[in-house]
């Protein structure tokens, strides 16, 4: 049934290409020394500051609560590994803080899918963009005015502050906190409108040397709000710069560092919603355009906001940023890497082809650029042995940015899709050398240590043999239901990740990452109904319930699950052709019976084949692996 074409290619000559990238990612620029904040010292602060202390500390125990693998919620394939976002988010999530599993809240969004692209664009422009906008959560752009706050922009703690501006109180409040400021010359004007500092006034206003003298309070002002920042003091510093901010909207070093007083409070007290606000204040920041002229002030806010905006899952935002870097920095490959991998995170794979191609024009010999180009190309086209120089090289070359589990998989699924499945094998076990998989046969990315691995199950070890085996038990209800729902077109969905070799294969899930899919179940109540009884499958978050339809003709490419952390049954419904029809796990094979049931572990490599006539259905239950605990259950993100 299994033909393997061992035919080898010569090795294309660019194999002998110079290896000149290193890309620097904004990772690299993040400090490793970050400790926890002292606790609030309440005789340090005014009233006011207290109150606001309040309001974050119960923002943080919300958000503590909820503590979890930011992974969760990228918009994951559950069978194979389209979509990167979810391992980069945890991938920086490791590196920015140790206690990777644990450290911000759920994040409940998934990336809204782009525009589909369906040619990319032959002899397209460079990509650089002029424009210099603010993009805003939703969605819309704002052109953003230096020299103004957009009142609705501004948060109740920060409009007490602007309405504290106009108290007369306030020159005396900043005096206490940060000593005496260099006012003498200076009066309030209460007569003025204007709420901000502009009120303070040279009592001689001389033009230039009004401002000179206003630049030299600012400077000062933002050395003292920095040095508590040194201080480890975040928390003052914060209020410090949110009054800055305010009074010197036209300054960008003063958003600047609120944007990274916030960042560093985010990750200290694991809080999402500050690192949001600490984005907002880097595009703010941002927006100054080309009147920053500090250059590696404004690289790092990129970079910084950049990582920030991928690690909550708001991908879509970062296009402009990566944009203004490759403007300012127009010859360096790594900045354009960068966008072509963030088009790779929000799976806009058109955009990927499109910018890679426009970096491999200027530098064919850049690995990162031949990865995702190579990558953009076996996902759009399924022409593998053109996708295959490119991704071969590239991870050949063990170039930063090459060196990623999610690679190795992408390449080992091009040979074994050439039938090179020597070259595979040898893959594979690189990959396991250099950890990326369990085994060479269990390639899934999202694992858990130590649980016992083997590719097919008994009942009996599984743990959970009554619930199953009540299934089982109603074996004919659920098929009955199944095959009418199958007789009315448009209720399965074929399989849409590439896994199909040839035929047709197509499902209907009912269950996914524990929750129940409403209008699906509603239109199979008898076994949703069955299944509200058994929570083995109704709580299993890194699975799903789904039937499973395969037409005659049909095979499945080898493929594996994503995690470790579940096993899968499949009971059958309908299976005419026993010995036409095969799945393979690792070295094992077996079929598919009707009324039976059989276990696997999806992790492990797995192929299927249809070689007969007639339907096969199965309904596929996925459930919690016997070796988790309780916590871990409860703590393992969904997938
Ligand atoms: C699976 C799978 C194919 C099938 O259950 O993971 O790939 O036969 N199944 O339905
Ligand atoms: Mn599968």
């Amino acid at each position: 049934m299994r033909q393997y074409l061992y035919e080898e290619e010569e090795p294309n000559p660019e194999l002998n290409m110079r290896r000149r990238l290193t890309i620097a990612t904004a990772e690299d620029n993040i400090p490793d020394d970050i400790e926890e904040l002292p606790p609030l010292d309440d005789e340090e602060y005014s009233e006011e500051e207290i109150e606001i202390e309040e309001e974050i500390e119960v923002e943080m125990s919300d958000i503590e609560e909820s503590d979890d693998n930011v992974a969760i919620n990228a918009s994951y394939m559950p069978e194979t590994f389209e979509q990167l976002s979810a391992m980069y988010r945890s991938k920086m999530e490791t590196k920015t803080e140790p206690k990777a599993e644990s450290k911000f809240e759920r994040k409940p969004q998934s990336e809204p899918e782009p525009e589909p692209e369906h040619e990319p664009d032959p002899d397209p422009e460079p990509t650089t963009a002029t424009d210099i906008y603010v993009e805003y959560e939703d969605g819309d752009i704002e052109d953003y005015e230096h020299d103004e706050i957009d009142e609705e922009e501004i948060s109740d703690e920060e409009e007490d502050e602007i309405s504290d501006v106009d108290d007369a109180e306030l020159m005396s409040r900043l005096e206490a906190k940060y000593g005496r400021l260099p006012a003498k010359e200076f009066e309030s004007d209460p007569d003025s409108d204007d709420p901000s500092w502009t009120q303070i006034k040279p009592k001689n206003p001389t033009g230039a040397k009004a401002e000179e003298v206003a630049d030299d309070l600012f400077e000062q002002e933002l050395h003292k709000a920095n040095a508590e920042m040194i201080n480890e003091n975040p928390a003052k510093a914060l209020r410090a710069f949110n009054i800055l901010t305010h009074t010197y909207a036209h300054k960008p070093t003063a958003h600047l560092s609120r944007a990274q007083a916030l960042e560093r409070m985010a990750d200290t007290r694991r809080s999402n919603q500050l690192l949001q606000e600490a984005i907002e204040s880097y595009k703010r920041y941002l927006a100054f355009g080309e009147l920053i002229t500090n250059q590696s002030e404004f690289r790092i806010a990129s970079e910084r906001c950049i990582q920030h905006l991928r690690f909550l899952g708001h991908t879509h935002q970062v296009f402009s940023i990566h944009e203004l870097l490759i403007e300012r920095y127009p010859d360096e490959a790594q900045l354009r890497n960068q966008l072509s991998l963030s088009y790779l995170m929000s799976n806009n794979l058109a955009k990927v082809q499109h910018v890679a191609g426009e970096t491999l024009k200027r530098w064919p010999n850049n690995s990162v650029a031949q990865l995702h180009f190579g990558l953009a190309v076996k996902q759009l086209t399924g022409d593998y042995a053109r996708a295959l120089p490119y991704l071969e090289f590239a991870i050949q070359s063990q170039e930063a940015g090459t060196q990623e589990a999610y690679f190795y998989l992408a390449l080992g699924e091009t040979l074994q899709r050439l039938g090179r499945h020597t070259e595979a094998w040898q893959l594979h076990q690189s990959g396991v050398d250099k950890k990326f998989f369990l085994s060479v046969h269990q390639r899934s990315l999202y694992n858990e240590p130590g649980l016992k691995a083997k590719p097919f199950w008994q009942l009996t070890e599984t743990g959970i043999a009554p619930q199953l085996e009540q299934l089982q038990h109603n074996w004919r209800a659920i098929r009955n239901e199944a095959l009418s729902l199958l007789n009315k077109h448009g209720n399965f969905q074929p399989e849409a990740e590439h896994l199909r070799d040839t035929g047709n294969w197509q499902q209907y899930e009912l269950f996914s990452q524990g929750k129940r899919l409403h209008a699906n179940c509603q239109r199979a109540p008898i076994t949703c109904a069955l299944l509200a009884k058994l929570p083995a499958f109704t709580t299993c978050h890194r699975g799903q319930v789904k039937f499973s339809a395969m037409q005659a003709l049909t095979h499945v490419w080898p493929h594996c699950g994503p995690t470790n952390c579940r096993l899968r049954a499949h009971l059958t419904l309908l299976a005419p052709e026993p010995h036409l029809t095969s799945l393979r796990v690792a070295d094992q094979q077996r079929t598919w019976k009707a009324g039976e049931l059989f276990i696997f572990d999806d992790s492990f490599e797995h192929e299927v084949w249809h070689n007969g006539t007639q339907l096969r259905l199965v309904l596929i239950l996925d459930f919690w692996h016997p070796d988790l605990s309780e916590s871990q259950r409860r703590n393992l993100s969904p997938i």
